[in-house]
């Protein structure tokens, strides 16, 4: 993945030891699901449950039972297979005390061999016979409170408590003589009931004991490229309303293997908001413009901001022969030299995200060089502040941006040959700021930042909004099936 917010930055050379900051606890990045982002993962919670519950074997159930006119009987259900679910209706809903899933009117065909012996006084051999039965189960209830919080910045996620109701039960039979009916089911009844209640509550229950695992093994660092990467820690506690869910991460980028003094150039007292509260989308994701800001300032570490030109659209504006009428000393002195431009940025690109617009400012030091045969001889240096316009957009799962040029104001900060007429250079600058700088700029934003999301989801219809210092992307998810570590669990 290639970096995102870098802005003008450009291969070549500089030492490190800009900002690097670690502040501690502090949330850049917010995460909401909402209450359809809830209802999405519930209906694929239910339907994966279902899937894991059919062919599910249960445990044979055995009893001696006294059946009128016949005695003691002993009888067993065995091979007691769940083969059809059906959860006609279902809820999740946040509370301050976890997340209550429920399911009501549950349904349950299962099939079962029965079998049962018996001897009398009257005939000396047992008795036994055999045959298959199918019960159904109808009417239940399902629930279960599930505990979210933050653990030494992953999610741990505890069932609190779950628990199921079956209402009715009627069993059919295959066979059998006459009393057996009602011998199973005044012997049989409330068992299957509590079986199929325990099957389903001990099945819930691994599955969200797998679904912690899972959540447990995402990685806080999401690689933005070899050297980069967006961290991801979980930060304060999980938010829990009556309609939403919201987390907080770090969100800052970060290289790996530096570590530079601390400069809390990025503190603030503001508490992330969650954006997206009021949308209909299934989630929300919240980046504050420090986000961006520590982007900019990785790369800026990372040295990507300097950049020898040497190549343009117009050759012929690196040869002194093509500043003749501009610079008209400089031809004197170099004629017929050929030239490049060595180009710095003086500070990292500082992004500033208003409710109107995303935009980002842009120091740089731009040295006019001769070369001579072997040497390079700088001649001038201009300063240029540059201030551009950002067009952000999604693409897939990421955020991705262009620039646009708005305005820029440039000063000669030193020079060689006498003073430069900044009018006449001030076109030549624009062309190549349009021409040279954010084409190249353009094309590395084009590849974007990689939103957080969970691998096999991909965003869909999203919108992005702009609030003061902060930027949101509300959108909808959709799951790709091919995911299977995501459904393996359950
Ligand atoms: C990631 O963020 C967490 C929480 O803010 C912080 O404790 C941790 O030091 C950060 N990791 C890196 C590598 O910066
Ligand atoms: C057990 O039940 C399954 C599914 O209902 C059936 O295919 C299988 O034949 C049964 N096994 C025995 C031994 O009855
Ligand atoms: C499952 O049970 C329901 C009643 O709960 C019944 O209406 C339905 O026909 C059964 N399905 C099958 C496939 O046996
Ligand atoms: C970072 O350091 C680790 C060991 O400390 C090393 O294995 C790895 O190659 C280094 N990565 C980079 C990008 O320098
Ligand atoms: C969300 O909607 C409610 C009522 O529809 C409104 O009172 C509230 O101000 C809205 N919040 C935001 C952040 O737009
Ligand atoms: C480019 O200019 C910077 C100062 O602006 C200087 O430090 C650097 O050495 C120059 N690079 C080359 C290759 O001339």
């Amino acid at each position: 993945m290639a970096p995102f917010f870098v802005l003008f930055l450009l291969a070549s050379s500089l030492t490190h030891g800009y900002a690097q900051f670690h502040p501690k606890n502090e949330a850049f990045m917010s995460l909401l699901i909402t209450q359809n982002g809830l209802d999405f993962i519930r209906e694929r919670l239910v339907k994966k449950a279902i899937s894991s519950m059919i062919s599910l074997q249960l445990p044979n159930i055995e009893k001696t039972s006294k059946i009128p006119f016949v005695g003691n009987v002993f009888l067993v259900l065995s091979n007691i297979t769940i083969y059809r679910m059906g959860v006609p209706s279902s809820h999740v809903k946040p509370a301050e005390t976890g997340i209550s899933i429920t399911a009501s009117g549950v349904t349950c065909n299962l099939s079962m061999n029965w079998y049962y012996s018996y001897s009398t006084w009257l005939v000396p051999v047992e008795i036994s016979d055999k045959g298959r039965a199918e019960v159904q189960v109808e009417g239940m209830e399902v629930g279960l409170t599930l505990g979210l919080e933050n653990q030494e910045g992953s999610l741990k996620l505890k069932l609190k408590d779950c628990g199921s109701n079956v209402k009715d039960i009627s069993i059919k039979l295959d066979g059998g003589a006459s009393w057996l009916y009602q011998g199973l089911v005044d012997a049989f009844e409330d068992k299957i009931g509590s079986t199929v209640e325990n099957a389903i509550t001990k099945k819930l229950t691994k599955g969200i004991s797998r679904l912690d695992s899972y959540l447990k093994s995402l990685p806080k660092e999401v690689p933005v490229d070899h050297q980069t990467f967006m961290n991801v820690t979980f930060v304060n506690d999980v938010l829990l309303s009556d309609s939403s869910v919201g987390f907080e991460t770090n969100g800052l980028f970060v290289e790996r293997n530096v570590s530079l003094p601390i400069l809390d150039l990025y503190h603030k007292n503001s508490k992330l908001p969650f954006l997206c509260t009021n949308s209909t989308k299934m989630l929300g994701i919240t980046l504050d413009e420090v986000v961006f800001n520590s982007a900019s300032a990785v790369y800026y570490d990372a040295k990507f901001m300097h950049w020898i030109v040497d190549q343009i659209p117009d050759q012929s504006l690196l040869n002194t022969a093509g500043w003749r009428f501009i610079v008209p000393q400089l031809y004197k002195k170099y004629p017929n030299h050929d030239m490049n431009l060595n180009i710095s940025l003086s500070s990292p690109p500082a992004v500033e995200i208003t409710n109107q617009k995303a935009g980002a400012s842009i120091l740089a030091d731009m040295t006019i060089d001769v070369l001579e045969e072997d040497e390079v001889i700088p001649v001038a240096c201009i300063s240029l502040e540059i201030q551009g316009t950002g067009l952000i957009k999604i693409n897939g799962n990421n955020l991705v941006g262009a620039v646009r040029l708005n305005d820029f104001q440039m000063a000669l900060k030193w020079s060689n040959i006498g003073n430069l007429r900044m009018y006449l250079i001030q076109p030549v600058v624009w062309t190549l700021i349009e021409t040279v700088l954010l084409p190249y700029t353009n094309a590395r934003l084009s590849k974007g930042l990689p939103l957080p999301i969970i691998h096999g989801f991909t965003l869909q219809n999203a919108e992005i909004i702009l609030s003061t210092s902060r930027l949101a992307v509300c959108s909808d998810v959709a799951f790709a099936e091919s995911n299977k570590r995501f459904l393996y669990f359950i």
